[in-house]
């Protein structure tokens, strides 16, 4: 089957547009993400906060879980953009893994700057399914 090769810029563009559904009135840090399936199709999510502060989701788990939820289980990118090209959280570090290290991290700012790196890197030394073999 074709491929569609990833296209980092446009990547960055979807999670910039998610971003701009972020619904942070109380950290009032807004995030943006977007997945990049094997499919070529993307996914995007955005931070959802609550009153009840713990119960708020981060902006790269919402695209994962979308992502699943449509049948995706293979990613080749992720791209998180916020104000100020903040990092992706410990959680959602974990959760990224799960669907492997070799997936691209595109962390971005809201000029479009942005480093790159694999979840990997990001994530050293991580816990897997074959830690639980
Ligand atoms: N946040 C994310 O959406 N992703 C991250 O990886 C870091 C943090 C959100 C959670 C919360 O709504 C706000 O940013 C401040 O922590």
């Amino acid at each position: 089957m074709m491929r569609a090769s990833l296209d980092r810029e446009a990547l960055i563009r979807a999670a910039a547009a998610a971003r701009e559904f972020a619904y942070a009135p109380y950290s009032g840090y807004e995030v943006g993400a977007a997945l990049w399936a094997a499919s070529g199709r993307v996914y995007v999510g955005c931070n959802v906060e609550n009153a009840v502060y713990p119960l708020s989701m981060c902006a790269e788990r919402a695209a994962v879980f979308s992502a699943v939820s449509d049948g995706q289980r293979e990613f080749d990118a992720v791209a998180v953009v916020t104000e100020n090209g903040g990092a992706p959280c410990g959680s959602c570090r974990q959760v990224l893994r799960e669907f492997g290290t070799g997936m691209v991290v595109l962390i971005a700012d809201v000029e479009g700057n942005y480093r790159e790196m694999t979840v990997g890197e990001l994530l050293p030394d991580s816990f897997s399914v074959a830690d639980l073999a």
